[in-house]
């Protein structure tokens, strides 16, 4: 069987780690694109030599030119601002959807069939972007970041417990903001749930430390923000599209109606498998929560218009 092919977009800290990640994996060859001339090159050349220690036949391939990008299966778009420490990722909106916005005018002539998985923040908006501009099916068109604040919510819950995250069962749901929603009712530790385990304060400061998790690693950073898990995460969500795992994972996703929201991109559960965000699961969340997705929607919203003052593209 031909290996699928990947193209990573920006091989900065998180491009540059999920191309290594996938060819470690031997998920797919790569392609690795940056506008920075042979920055790419580099990269991929040592992420080749990574691969031959951990005898990986991956191939990838590093470039400045988008022609090596053709007829792409999938396609991880890691370009754009990181934030800097006292920044929220909102304040992005302008500089980072001009990017987006030329990249994916290539996208959609050399890869009108591949699945765009967008990771650039400010993540909701810059994945409706997305969708908007390449006119692909809203389930080719992927926003990740309820992997990682799930993978972070599961984290802080396991170190409070003292057991490994493996053992947490739980869901993010919302805009990958300050207003994100984590599910504290369907928590469950092996079956066990949450509430019986950990005293309401306690729980709150574990929202509390999850909807500030990246915000947390850029101010000890100080440069850049998180790689590692938010590459872990795109890969994750690559895997189930390659192997048609129909795993359910919190993305962001077109919503129609689903919790009674409209046209917009936000966090929500949904089936990954080879078509992309398959199916989007509706479940019913308590009032409390289900007043805060909309909370979360409407942040959304408002960073939408914003975008939409400076573009006239996203109308
Ligand atoms: P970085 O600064 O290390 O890398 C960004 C790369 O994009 C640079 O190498 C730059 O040259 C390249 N680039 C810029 N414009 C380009 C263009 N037009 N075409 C090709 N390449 C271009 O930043 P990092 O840490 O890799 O983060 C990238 C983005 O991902 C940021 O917007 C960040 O906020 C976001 N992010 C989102 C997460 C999420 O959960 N959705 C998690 C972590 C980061
Ligand atoms: C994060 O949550 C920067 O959005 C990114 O780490």
């Amino acid at each position: 069987m031909n290996p699928k092919k990947v193209t990573v977009i920006g091989a900065g800290n998180v491009g540059a780690e999920v191309a290594n990640q996938i060819i470690c994996r031997e998920l797919a060859d790569v392609v690795l694109i940056d506008k920075l001339g042979d920055y790419a090159k580099g990269k991929a050349l040592d992420i080749l030599t990574s691969a031959s220690l951990k005898n990986s036949s991956s191939s990838i391939i590093g470039t400045d030119s988008y022609n090596l990008t053709k007829n792409s299966d999938i396609i991880i778009i890691t370009a754009g601002f990181p934030r800097k420490p006292g920044m929220s990722r909102e304040e992005l909106v302008e500089a980072n959807g001009n990017i987006i916005a030329e990249i994916v005018n290539n996208i959609k002539l050399l890869s009108p069939d591949s699945i765009i998985i967008m990771v650039t923040n400010p993540l909701d908006i810059m994945t409706y972007l997305a969708y908007k501009i390449s006119g692909f099916k809203s389930e080719k068109v992927i926003g990740m970041a309820g992997v990682l604040d799930t993978a972070r919510f599961k984290t802080f819950i396991a170190e409070e417990l003292g057991v490994t995250a493996n053992n947490i069962n739980a869901m993010v749901l919302g805009g990958h903001g300050n207003e994100m929603v984590p599910i504290i009712d369907s928590v469950t530790v092996s079956g066990i749930p949450l509430k019986q385990m950990i005293s309401p304060e306690i729980t709150e400061k574990i929202i509390e430390r999850t909807r500030k998790g990246g915000a947390e690693i850029v101010s000890l950073l100080k440069i850049g923000s998180a790689y590692y898990a938010p590459a872990a995460s795109a890969v994750e969500m690559t895997e189930a599209i390659i192997k048609n795992k129909k795993s359910v994972m919190p993305a962001a996703a077109l919503l129609n109606g689903e919790y009674g929201i409209h046209d917009i991109y936000m966090g929500v559960p949904v089936v990954i498998g080879e078509g992309g965000a398959e199916k989007v699961i509706e479940f019913n969340l308590s009032e409390k929560d289900f007043e805060k997705l909309l909370n979360s929607a409407n942040i959304v919203r408002q960073t939408i218009s914003k975008l939409e003052e400076s573009m006239s593209i996203v109308k």
